[in-house]
């Protein structure tokens, strides 16, 4: 039977860089995940008898809400939910299968690579019919619908068995339970040269991929173990676990200290990757080399032809205003365009959709290309593999010819979590007062050529975006850049990105070679007697 339910408005039920995330705690109060989906739900027109893809990445209260989900899309007049086993959907599948199945939409479930557990986050968020993020307007009608919601819509039918692959029924509305894997499976089938792959595999090569206890070890045991024939134990941490095993799943220096730590060893093996809870993001390390995502994604770039699903060369590329600007020299080179969208894999979306890119990505350990709307880890991972085998060359030597061919974008992000939310805005509003008078100052022996507040026109549907971050841009194209994360659960997060580039000194220690940019960078803001911090909690 279907009830309406009365409900009242929750306060801050606002989505941000990647729709609503908070506490598990906060979710978990009664209506409160109940009232978000009912609100997505009244902002979309002309679902009816259509499907929704529904899947998460296994985090904590994940079930307990595919099954809410589940029996509101049944409520409100879905004609079929297509899920995974288990509920388990990395955000790039959950986005194939929405291109795929040709659905109207998905809600994908997940606080992508904050902890887990019941003490850590929960997020719920919206995914269009081209497999992308909700675009801005979208995500604004969401929040102005949860702020005058008065009832929502819920079938009050059995529970679905999620651990059975099959197909069953709730009022008319038809649930299939798919495999989370074979379908992804065969898009990176596609566009990979599996058997060169394999191939290296078989010569000896080793790989190490940590799931982190997120979404991607079965992906990993099914493709990189199964299908491509890497040893067993090539993937660890491959169980999806509730809590992530008590870790933080993000793919980045600190929070994968044991595989970097292994790559830099004389044991390690040939090449090193992890991925994040919900499988987006990527973190790449040859041995005794780390590959900076914001480097990653210009090697990629460069060298995207030798998989057979680039092999036409590439469209365009874009990347998010703080990533470095090493993708752009190789834009130049290849004679293609290179665009430069707010942060958030949203804006790459109408680019993709356009075909004026093929290649995308973010600092922030995201790559991803036109297969999906989506980034993507694990496609990160075997474009890299495919380029070694293709190659025949170390990581090491990849990252030193491309440095010695295009120079270095020295590059680092500083960041400082959880700080006084009030006096965060209060000094980017200051920045933002003293971006006239900015220019001439100077970091060491280099001067300020530019500074603004970024603000980005989108070509393809002619909306306009501001405030996206301070911008100060150096005489030699060096820059700084102060944003507050869209994405955090508590108080502020003030993200500093710093970078430099060098032609000749290729071999420099990144702080040492970023630490005017760096002093400059805290002293104009003031961050230390504005935030009480001396130090980042972060350096990536
Ligand atoms: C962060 C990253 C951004 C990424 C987003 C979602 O957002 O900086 O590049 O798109 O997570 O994964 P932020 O917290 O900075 O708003
Ligand atoms: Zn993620």
């Amino acid at each position: 039977m279907i009830k309406t339910v009365p409900t009242k408005p929750f306060e801050g039920q606002k989505p941000g860089t990647s729709g609503l995330r908070k506490k598990v705690s906060v979710f978990q109060q009664a209506y409160y995940a109940e009232n978000f989906i009912q609100s997505i739900f009244d902002g979309l027109e002309g679902f009816k008898g259509k499907t929704l893809v529904i899947g998460g990445d296994g985090r904590y209260f994940n079930r307990e809400v595919i099954q809410t989900t589940i029996r509101m899309a049944a409520a409100n007049g879905f004609g079929r939910v297509l899920t995974a086993k288990g509920g388990l959907l990395s955000t790039p599948a959950a986005s194939h299968l929405i291109r795929k199945s040709k659905a109207f939409g998905g809600i994908i479930l997940s606080a992508s690579h904050n902890p887990g557990g019941p003490d850590g986050d929960f997020g719920i968020k919206y995914n269009a019919g081209n497999g992308g993020p909700a675009p801005e307007k979208m995500t604004e009608q969401f929040f102005a619908n949860t702020k005058k919601i008065s009832s929502y819509k819920i079938s009050d039918g059995a529970d679905c068995n999620l651990d059975k692959l099959g197909t069953s029924k709730i009022e008319g509305m038809t649930i299939e339970v798919v495999d989370p894997v074979s379908d992804y499976q065969k898009l990176m089938e596609t566009l990979f040269d599996f058997d060169a792959i394999k191939t290296l595999f078989k010569s000896g090569f080793r790989v190490r991929f940590d799931a982190m206890h997120a979404i991607t070890g079965p992906y990993g045991h099914a493709i990189l173990e199964g299908a491509l024939g890497a040893p067993k134990g090539s993937v660890v941490n491959g169980t999806p676990l509730p809590d992530f095993g008590g870790h933080h799943p993000d793919p980045n220096l600190v929070h994968a200290k044991e595989l970097y730590d292994l790559m830099m060893s004389a044991s390690g093996p040939d090449f090193g990757a992890a991925s994040d809870g919900d499988g987006d993001r990527n973190l790449i390390i040859g041995k005794n080399q780390f590959v900076t995502p914001s480097d990653s994604l210009a090697l990629l770039a460069a060298n995207a032809h030798l998989a057979p699903g680039y092999a036409k060369g590439l469209a365009g590329v874009a990347r998010s205003m703080p990533t470095s600007c090493a993708v752009d020299r190789v834009a130049a080179k290849l004679g293609i365009k290179c665009f430069e969208t707010p942060t958030g894999w949203k804006f790459f979306g109408n680019l993709l959709d356009a075909g004026m890119i093929t290649l995308c990505g973010e600092e922030s350990a995201g790559t991803g290309s036109n297969h999906v709307r989506e980034k993507d880890g694990l496609w990160a991972v075997l474009l890299w593999l495919n380029i070694l085998a293709k190659r025949q060359q170390s990581v090491v030597e990849i990252v030193r010819e491309h440095w010695a061919s295009y120079g270095r974008n020295y590059y680092s992000r500083h960041d400082y979590e959880e700080v006084d939310a009030e006096a965060a805005n209060k000094m980017m509003v200051f920045l933002r007062d003293k971006l006239p008078n900015l220019k001439g100052e100077k970091a060491g022996a280099l001067a300020v050529s530019a500074a603004d507040d970024f603000a980005y026109h989108d070509i393809v549907d002619g909306s306009n975006t501001a405030n996206q971050g301070i911008r100060i841009v150096f005489e030699d194209g060096s820059r700084v850049i102060y944003r507050l994360s869209g994405t955090g659960t508590a108080g502020a997060t003030l993200r500093v990105y710093v970078e430099k580039y060098e032609s000749k000194n290729l071999g420099l220690e990144t702080q040492a070679a970023l630490s005017d940019l760096i002093g400059f960078a805290r002293g104009i803001a003031g961050i230390a007697e504005r935030t009480g911090r001396m130090e980042p909690t972060v350096i990536t």
